[in-house]
């Protein structure tokens, strides 16, 4: 993706109003009193296009639930995304396996990692939820559950995909780097006209990662997190890192304690900073949002922005850092 260190404010004014009579609706139904937020959706990088996707299924008083599936379903589809879905940088064998996941508003979740040749993984995370008494499917075991529930086998290594593997091949060289070109994992989270929060989070994992590794995105807890009472956060970077400090729980934890967004995302970076050694040559990201719709975001290393949408229009943010 080009322009990811630049700010960039786009923000459309007039295109995204909700009418005064769905608000109203709206507020008569939001669950918990005093706690009430407009909706919302935000997301990692600048993935503008899928926070408007998201966004019109909001508008349309749509779940939150569907706003995040639908959202990310556009960085899964796009192959110029190439840390997500189809189009998404292969393993070190050549293989593209992906990882996702996703949680509604009553704590229900399902994930599927380690899942090859299907273009939405989320939308099978999404099946494992509402279909089995499970939360993660893992390899064979999801591919046969997404065929067997009418999903269509497909080749999702695309020939830019391929080429940039044939070039990391001629050295071969494992080795986590500070790129954040190679963890572009798309987390979103929204806030539905009902005041209900869901998340999303998918991805191709870490470029030319070893055969069969699954990073932090479909791991309830360390790439995704929703607690309806409090709010919500993802995480993007090195998943290792993520998982090894349980980010997401983290961060919503830590908005249960009364930080903001903001103050729990910094948090959680300094945890791994403080106890992670080689945080320096690694980059993790946090993005949170509350249940009064409040926004915060930090990483490691500079470079980390995040897409924001509200009724006033779309922007891209960009996140404090660590170093
Ligand atoms: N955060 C994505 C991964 O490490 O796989």
């Amino acid at each position: 993706m080009t322009n990811r260190r630049k700010f960039i404010a786009q923000a459309i004014l007039g295109g995204l109003g909700l009418s005064v009579g769905q608000q109203g609706k709206a507020a008569s139904r939001w669950p918990i009193s005093g706690l009430a937020s407009e909706p919302a959706v935000i997301s990692t990088w600048n993935n503008v296009a899928a926070n408007r996707k998201a966004w019109k299924v909001l508008k349309k008083g749509g779940r939150a639930l569907d706003a995040v599936e639908q959202g990310v379903r556009v960085a899964e589809a796009n192959p110029e995304d190439m840390s997500v879905g189809y189009g998404g940088r292969p393993d070190r064998d050549g293989k593209v396996t992906l990882d996702a996941c996703i949680m509604d508003e009553e704590g229900n979740c399902g994930s599927v990692c380690f899942l090859q040749d299907i273009k939405h993984p989320i939308s099978v995370a999404r099946l494992v939820m509402e279909k089995t008494p499970h939360v993660m499917l893992a390899g064979e075991g999801a591919l046969q559950f997404a065929l067997e529930n009418g999903f269509e086998r497909e080749n999702l290594l695309t020939e830019d995909a391929r080429k940039s593997w044939e070039e990391w091949k001629k050295e071969s060289h494992y080795q986590p780097v500070i790129n954040i070109e190679n963890h572009d994992t798309i987390g979103m989270l929204a806030i539905g006209q009902d005041g209900n929060l869901s998340g999303a989070c998918t991805t191709s994992g870490a470029a030319f990662k070893m055969h069969g590794r699954v990073g932090d995105s479909p791991i309830i807890g360390a790439g995704l997190y929703v607690d309806n009472e409090v709010g919500g956060a993802v995480a993007t970077g090195l998943g290792e890192a993520v998982i090894k400090t349980a980010g997401s729980f983290l961060v919503v934890e830590l908005m249960r304690q009364g930080m903001s967004p903001q103050a729990a995302c910094e948090e959680a970076v300094r945890r791994i900073t403080r106890k992670q050694k080689g945080y320096e040559d690694f980059q993790v990201a946090f993005l949170a949002i509350n249940r009064e719709g409040k926004a915060g975001a930090y990483s490691i290393h500079k470079g980390f922005m995040y897409a924001l949408s509200r009724q006033g229009g779309h922007e891209v943010v960009d996140a404090g850092h660590f170093i």
